[in-house]
């Protein structure tokens, strides 16, 4: 009795072992793929994408908090959207990321897959003032990258479907002098539901607010 007890508790330790090896070799195979592409394409982005210095922000952020439900406005040619992807790859998320012009959508489309991270991204197509109040929540993580004089607007839609400690980020929020930002961080100054705050990285700004309560 108590050598088949032994026998069940081997076997159940070599399953588990297993399971375990084929997850950290299947991690190290993205990250190896998603890093090989993050390094070669550096410099080489040309269509208003963030940096790469902001990618490696948003990405910390998004394991950080263990963010699961992303959502990112302006996906361009998806630089950013891949930062997201590769961070939800490892908490068990996806993200939304919208996108109006169908050239930078297709060539983001290649790109997500070059990298190795299609599976963890939802493109759509379109104008994101129709899609982003159709998004159901509840929403862990904005990465907000499109018109800058929506982002106010963007942030009342999205707000109420924010979790408590989710986060709406903003990029260059450090242009001077751009009032559609002074605005939009104006009113998150006066939102006591949130607790804002800026990181720097590259120089453009990332406006971080966190739901602190309901
Ligand atoms: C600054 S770029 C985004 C860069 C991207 N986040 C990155 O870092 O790789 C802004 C993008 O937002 C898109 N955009 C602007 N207004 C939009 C709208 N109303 N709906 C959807 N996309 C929009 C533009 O076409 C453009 O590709």
């Amino acid at each position: 009795m108590i050598i088949y007890a032994i026998l069940a508790a081997g076997i159940l330790c070599l399953c588990a072992i297993g399971v375990l090896y084929s997850q950290t070799s299947a991690d190290s195979k993205l990250d190896a793929q998603v890093s090989v592409f993050l390094d070669n394409a550096r410099g080489s982005w040309s269509g208003w994408n963030i940096s790469y210095e902001d990618g490696k922000v948003l990405y910390m952020l998004v394991l950080k908090g263990k963010y699961k439900n992303i959502v990112e406005i302006g996906t361009s040619t998806g630089h950013s959207t891949i930062w997201l992807a590769w961070a939800a790859a490892k908490t068990g998320g996806k993200v939304i990321t919208i996108e109006i012009d169908r050239g930078r959508y297709n060539t983001a489309l290649e790109n997500f897959k070059k990298a190795g991270v299609s599976d963890y991204i939802d493109v759509r197509l379109g104008d994101a003032h129709d899609i982003v109040p159709l998004i159901k929540g509840p929403v862990d993580f904005v990465f907000c990258d499109a018109d800058k004089d929506w982002y106010v607007k963007y942030f009342q839609i999205l707000e109420p479907k924010i979790s408590i400690n989710g986060c709406f980020t903003a990029h260059n929020v450090l242009w001077a002098g751009q009032s559609n930002i002074n605005q939009f961080l104006e009113y998150l100054k006066r939102n006591s539901g949130f607790r804002t705050y800026i990181e720097k990285g590259s120089g453009e700004g990332i406006s971080v607010s966190c739901r602190i309560k309901e």
